[in-house]
């Protein structure tokens, strides 16, 4: 009977508290948030083999256009289509397994490839060939897909230009290096601003290319010359404002996350983290430290440090509808109110900061790879302090009820970010931070996670998390020395 009531009093607590959070919710005002749908919602998943059908009828039928009905150019073209798709299945096959796993990925890669050889045919038609946008595309290839994947538009669309110019050498040789110039600063591009910088690099790379087959090759007399070098200037211009139009809409269409988004995301004047400054300061403060902790380790293990640092700031953005719930945002000596609930309530409450997080996130349309952050980021470890509170009260309770539901760190990052976030939390509660005691709590916390499994389901290995220990203690070790001096 007693079990009974208890149960009931449970569900009416749980069910007030879920009210209150409504009623809390509707009284905000909604802040503006992006469209979360975008055309290629996830249920529609264009099949891999389709892409490269689509891309190869496209690819030829585009080129075949030019040349009409001619059966030597046919042949040519379809020659020459062979030899570019061969090209890329080489290459996207041996080193590039994530692209063709993803089918998304695969369907951007043929929409970039099929919306360059269309812009450069337009512009041929109408201007000069040294105006193609070529690089444009490469670098759009380089920053969402890979730096192989934009090194091979590069060649490939510089050979297509060429192609549809005689084969004129120069012209491929101009649209190779523009391409190649950007590309290999593809790491360094943070900001849109930045795509300024890349149309300079283009423009400047066409003129000195431009002038040197004036100069030796006696290619052109200088009437030509004045106007392939006006072109050729004009070429970066070109590629600045196509990828300032076309960059933002092939990331929010494919739902790409690239190094300009995230340091977007990581912008703190954006309406998420801002709500996270001022509603829930100490979750605030302690996203701060954890993305300060996560960052380093990524770096040491060559995973990417940006992407370890926005997850860091948004992993406990759940903890924004129930603030005062967790310790962080509790003032010293004052009221928990976990003190008021049973262990199964606050179970619930701790769990409900995952899921809420995820669909806040959501609402925000912060991208997936963030999302999934968020939701791995206690995988299914288990809540021990409410676990020993519950079994107080009844000896029979199972640890596996108070897990967290998952799931587990599928990627290296999601699993830095968990350990950052753990040892960051332990590591305040050390009345006395010295550099031992801060070390020997790092090295439990993971040793406790891997003996947990949580790391079973990502590709880390025993030497990363030997870096990624001596990283996350370092750092501490550090924030500590400094606050200690500074006293
Ligand atoms: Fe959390
Ligand atoms: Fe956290």
């Amino acid at each position: 009977m007693n079990h009974l009531f208890e149960k009931l009093r449970v569900q009416i607590r749980f069910m007030l508290l879920h009210l209150a959070r409504e009623l809390r919710k509707s009284s905000r005002s909604i802040p503006v948030v992006r469209e979360s749908k975008n055309l290629f919602t996830k249920e529609i998943k264009i099949p891999v083999f389709i892409s490269f059908v689509v891309t190869v009828i496209l690819f030829y039928l585009m080129l075949f256009i030019v040349f009409g009905i001619n059966w030597r150019a046919m042949i040519a073209t379809a020659i020459f289509v062979v030899v570019n798709i061969i090209l890329f299945i080489v290459q996207v096959k041996s080193k590039e397994q994530n692209i063709i796993k993803d089918n998304d990925a695969v369907v951007l890669m043929s929409f970039i490839f099929v919306i360059a050889i269309l812009i450069c045919q337009v512009s041929m038609e109408y201007s000069s060939p040294f105006i193609t946008p070529v690089a444009a595309f490469s670098l759009m290839g380089a920053i969402l897909l890979s730096q192989r994947i934009g090194t091979l538009y590069a060649i490939s669309l510089s050979l297509v230009v060429a192609f549809l110019n005689d084969f004129r050498f120069d012209i491929f040789l101009v649209m190779l290096c523009g391409s190649v110039a950007v590309i290999t600063n593809v790491s360094n591009i943070r900001k849109r601003s930045d795509f300024i910088n890349s149309g300079v690099k283009v423009s400047v790379v066409n003129i000195l290319i431009v002038t040197m087959f004036y100069l030796f090759a006696d290619a052109y007399d200088s009437c030509q010359f004045k106007y392939d070098l006006i072109y050729s200037a004009l070429n970066g211009s070109i590629v600045t404002v196509l990828l300032l139009v076309l960059m933002p809409l092939f990331e929010k269409l494919f739902s790409r996350t690239t190094n300009i988004k995230l340091i977007e995301l990581s912008d703190f004047n954006n309406s998420l983290l801002k709500r996270l400054m001022l509603e829930a300061p100490g979750t605030y403060h302690h996203s701060i430290m954890t993305a300060d902790i996560a960052e380093r380790a990524a770096n040491t293990v060559n995973e990417s440090s940006l992407l370890a640092r926005v997850g860091a700031y948004y992993h406990d953005i759940g903890k924004l509808n129930n603030p005062h719930y967790f310790i962080e945002n509790q003032t010293l000596g004052g009221h928990n109110p976990h003190d008021a609930l049973t262990p199964e309530m606050s179970r619930l409450v701790l769990v409900s900061h995952v899921k809420d997080g995820v669909s806040l996130a959501k609402k925000y349309n912060i991208d997936n790879e963030i999302i999934n952050i968020i939701q791995q980021h206690h995988g299914t470890t288990s809540m021990y302090s409410f676990y020993h509170r519950a079994l107080e009260e009844d000896v029979n309770v199972n640890i596996e009820d108070f897990r967290y539901q998952g799931p587990r760190p599928q990627t290296k990052v999601a699993a830095i970010v968990m350990m950052a976030d753990s040892c960051e939390a332990a590591c305040r509660s050390i009345e006395e931070p010295i550099a031992l005691r801060i070390q020997g709590m790092v090295e439990k916390i993971i040793n406790n996670k891997f003996i947990d499994g949580q790391f079973s389901e990502c590709p880390i290995t025993l030497k990363d998390l030997e870096s990624i220990r001596n990283s996350i203690t370092s750092t501490i070790v550090g924030i500590y020395h400094a606050r200690i001096e500074y006293k």
